[in-house]
């Protein structure tokens, strides 16, 4: 007998967004199961935040169907409102800056109809896990680093339990110390809570603490899957070709990139450059002979394991068309 599978907490299928008159997602499908974390990847403008305010049911698609926690978010907005917790961007969007982390949670907590007595116990428990001590749950927000409001800002989105915890750029603006430090205290909550939880970003950092990536582009999506799988899914499956040079020039690359089977190149050292191809193992031959040919000799060359950040450095993020006008 297989196990079941958790139930999906969020399902969108065929989903079309539009503000004003223009589209700004198109044909979304994807789904999170219970206990995920979801990332969701994709520059400046693809439509991470419009995909997070459909998830709070702020925007419904004008086609297709999103459903949050089993309901629909064009009927059933109230009850999505106590199944999502949100985390924005900015914290000045979601804490009153002259109250304390726990005044803070007594405040919000309120609004949700809970005693003081339970919110001063499940924001000890989370605030705990978020690594505040005694002193720092009383000092005022205005006070704290970035970082520890970001952590407050969490405290407030989990105080009513929901099921599924909704973070738009939670790593933004923290150096990568504290980003890698704020994604672990991620991971534990999502551990001992078994919350679901959405990370939006534009860098591919966050991917390795996932275990569902959606990657946005303009509004659709360009792929999705399990971080493992994508990876097994690029070319060279996972593994890139590793090459060093005593001194690498601009023309050095610019010869590599020319090859004609060398999909991608990109810099991974002072002078190595990780170069992209089907099959790395056996085309490593063929580089070196390559090389050879056009008098860039290599010092090394090694068959080394890609990660996901490394394919998509290659990638243009920035570069965003304007979403379509609708038209008639
Ligand atoms: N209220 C609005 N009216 C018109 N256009 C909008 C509105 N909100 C968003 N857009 C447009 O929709 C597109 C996607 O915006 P969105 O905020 O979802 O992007 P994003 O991926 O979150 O970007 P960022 O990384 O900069 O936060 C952008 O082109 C934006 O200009
Ligand atoms: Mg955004």
């Amino acid at each position: 007998m297989t196990a079941e599978k958790p139930p999906k907490i969020i399902e969108f299928d065929q989903a079309s967004v539009r503000i004003g008159r223009v589209n700004i997602l198109r044909d979304i499908t994807f789904y999170t199961r219970e206990r995920e974390i979801l990332g969701v990847i994709g520059a400046s403008g693809s439509g991470k935040t419009t995909c997070l305010r459909v998830m709070t049911a702020q925007l419904k698609p004008h086609r297709g169907v999103a459903r949050i926690a089993g309901y629909d978010v064009k009927r059933d907005a109230a009850a999505i409102h106590y199944a999502t917790g949100y985390v924005p961007q900015h914290e000045d969007e979601s804490l009153y800056f002259p109250f304390s982390a726990l005044e803070n949670a007594h405040f919000f907590g309120r609004m949700y109809a809970i005693t003081g007595r339970e919110i001063q116990r499940r924001a000890s428990e989370i605030l705990d896990i978020l690594g505040f001590d005694e002193d720092l749950m009383h000092k005022p927000v205005k006070f704290l680093s970035g970082g520890e409001r970001k952590r407050v800002s969490i405290c407030v989105g989990l105080i009513h339990q929901p099921p599924l915890l909704l973070l738009d750029e939670p790593t933004t603006g923290l150096d990568a110390h504290l980003r890698h430090e704020l994604l672990n205290y991620l991971k534990q909550l999502n551990y001992h809570f078994g919350t679901s939880m959405v990370l939006i970003s534009h860098d591919l950092e966050v991917v390795e603490y996932c275990s569902r990536v959606v990657l946005l582009e303009k509004g659709t999506i360009s792929l999705q899957g399990h971080p493992d799988e994508l990876i097994r899914s690029l070319t060279g499956k996972g593994e890139a070709i590793e090459v060093t040079f005593d001194r690498l020039t601009e023309e050095t690359i610019q010869q590599v990139s020319d090859i004609p089977f060398v999909e991608t190149t990109i810099r991974s050292g002072r002078g190595s450059l990780k170069v992209f191809v089907d099959e790395p193992h056996a085309q490593l031959p063929n580089l070196l002979k390559a090389l050879r040919e056009r008098n860039q000799l290599p010092t090394e060359l090694s068959v080394v394991e890609a990660s996901f950040y490394d394919f998509f450095r290659t990638k243009s993020w920035s570069e965003q068309e304007e979403p379509d006008e609708v038209i008639a």
